[in-house]
């Protein structure tokens, strides 16, 4: 399998654990945003991108230093997958929106997205919804952490037919 890269921003720890479950199972190297080098993203063929979402539909902190930093490292037939946690009952027209942000900054430069999810059992809204599919995978720690785990082995799951 080509060689994974899960990149997350966490304030508070729900994104970090999120990306500690998917880095396991899917045996990638895992970068906290707030310290990863320019070579972390070149050096990988399969980016796995995650951010909570903070204020109102605003990317985690430590990605706003971090996405300018991506956009001008070569993506050019990268694979490039999103997902994130938020809270759709508090915020729910602005639902895991940093993954539509980060989505619609780096989608023009030549990726493949991978890692398109249904909609079905979320009720929150915003750009991280397009077309009936969320861009990423959204996780809701807040509501739904029930479902976290079934959630994340589906998605692995489908990223493993998308990579190969
Ligand atoms: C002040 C504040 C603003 C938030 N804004 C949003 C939002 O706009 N959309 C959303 O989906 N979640 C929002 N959330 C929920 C967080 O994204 C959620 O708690 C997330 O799991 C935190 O992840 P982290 O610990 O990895 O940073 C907000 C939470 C707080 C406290």
């Amino acid at each position: 399998m080509s060689n994974i890269a899960v990149f997350y921003g966490s304030t508070t720890g729900a994104t970090q654990g999120v990306a500690e479950k998917i880095t396991g199972i899917l045996g990638a190297d895992l970068f906290d945003v707030s310290s990863a080098g320019d070579d972390a993203i070149s050096g990988h063929d399969v980016l796995l991108l995650g951010s909570s979402t903070w204020g109102l539909g605003e990317l985690q902190d430590d990605w706003n230093d971090f996405l300018p930093r991506l956009e001008k490292v070569e993506l050019s037939g990268k694979k490039v997958a999103f997902f994130g946690t938020g809270d759709q009952e508090g915020f729910g027209d602005t639902f895991v929106e940093a993954l539509g942000i980060i989505h619609d900054a780096i989608e023009g430069k030549g990726v493949t997205v991978i890692g398109k999810w249904p909609s079905d059992g979320y009720s929150g809204t915003g750009s991280a919804l397009k077309d009936g599919f969320f861009v990423g995978l959204p996780i809701d720690e807040s509501n739904q952490s029930d479902m976290t785990d079934d959630r994340i082995a589906a998605w692995t799951e489908q990223l493993k037919w998308e990579i190969a």
